[in-house]
């Protein structure tokens, strides 16, 4: 079968980012395969508004051998790899899953990748890779200090990745975004945790006293960044994603309950997550050299989303029997 040039196969495209890269990619006439398991954090309502106008295999990439059918099929020409165990109280919890998948289900790809010449594999990492920053920010070639099992998984994938490059000249680009917010997060993540809890006028967990600190990028520039580096990005080089917007959990979290016109009272401080990261913070002159900046400020960008969750209370509300069983188990609610 000969290849089209331009498809690209996106795992964990149903995703909250991986989702916004596909709506951004359709729309520049990109051919899309969204490769995805469907886990409880993945939702194909995500790509309601474009149905019909990618191909969809529901595929999960520890399973190899599916795997290989959907990439052979297919013979895209770029891979990125968005599909992970994101959640990082679940990773404290019960690290097995993450390890599947960011690890295996990376490792899966890589070999699938080089067996069926993939000309470019983008691998999305984290900020949190670099571990906490008390001070100053980190730049790419920082060194890899993870502190929770999420981000441990996270960098012992991008370290695969790394040896591939080194070992295979294997054509793979890393990419590390800081924190993303926006439409369509799973709302177990801070920002639409609080969005959902203060619309059903419920008590608002904040972690310890909410000095944490967050470098706050929108969705849709992280997708944007991600869409430039797949033009403009060098194969075995590292890019950071960020805004330099900086800001305490508790100052977001009021911020949120302003716009919601929802009383501060509604804040319920809880035991702190263990091994908490105190704060991630990102040098993105590399790629700000190349040519990127981030478009959405927070004061716009956090506005928008707090109408657009308002607006979707219903996707979230679909969500509430499994996010009740959740919560009651990391904050023991009753
Ligand atoms: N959200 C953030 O703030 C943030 C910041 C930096 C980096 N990242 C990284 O970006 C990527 C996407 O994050 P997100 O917030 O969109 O995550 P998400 O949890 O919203 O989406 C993950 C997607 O991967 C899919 N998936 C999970 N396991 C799979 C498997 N075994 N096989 C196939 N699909 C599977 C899920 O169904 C889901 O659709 C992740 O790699 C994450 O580590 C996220």
């Amino acid at each position: 079968m000969p290849r089209s040039k331009s498809k690209i196969l996106v795992t964990g495209g149903a995703g909250f980012i991986g989702s916004e890269f596909v709506r951004q990619a359709v729309k520049k006439g990109q051919k899309i395969v969204v490769l995805d398991k469907l886990t409880y954090a993945g939702d194909i309502k995500r790509l309601e508004g474009i149905k019909g106008k990618y191909a969809f295999y529901k595929t999960d990439i520890c399973q190899k051998e599916k795997l290989e059918a959907a990439i052979k099929k297919e013979r895209p020409q770029t891979i990125v790899h968005f599909a992970a165990e994101t959640h990082v109280d679940r990773s404290i919890q019960d690290a097995l899953p993450f390890i599947h998948t960011n690890v295996t289900g990376t490792q899966n790809l890589i070999d699938l990748s080089r067996k069926y010449k993939v000309k470019k594999f983008f691998h999305i990492s984290t900020d949190e890779v670099y571990g906490e920053s008390r001070r100053g920010k980190f730049l790419e070639t920082a060194e890899l200090k993870p502190k929770n099992p999420y981000s441990a998984t996270k960098a012992a994938a991008e370290l695969l990745v790394h040896a591939a490059i080194q070992t295979y000249h294997f054509p793979a680009v890393i990419i590390r975004p800081s924190n993303n917010y926006g439409p369509w997060q799973y709302p177990e993540k801070l920002v639409p945790v609080v969005i959902l809890k203060a619309l059903k006028n419920r008590k608002v967990p904040v972690y310890g006293i909410g000095k944490q600190i967050r470098e706050w990028l929108h969705v849709r520039d992280c997708a944007e960044a991600i869409h430039f580096i797949l033009k403009k990005g060098k194969v075995g080089e590292i890019y950071n994603i960020g805004t330099y917007f900086e800001s305490e959990n508790l100052v977001t979290v009021k911020r949120i309950l302003k716009l919601l016109q929802k009383p501060n009272r509604l804040i319920e401080f809880v035991a702190d997550r263990p091994g908490h990261d105190f704060r991630y913070s990102v040098d993105c002159s590399k790629i700000h050299r190349l040519g990127w900046k981030p478009k959405i400020q927070f004061a716009g960008g956090i506005k928008d989303t707090v109408q657009w969750y308002s607006a979707h209370l219903n996707w979230m509300e679909q969500k509430l029997d499994l996010l009740e069983r959740y919560w009651k188990s990391v904050y023991n609610e009753k």
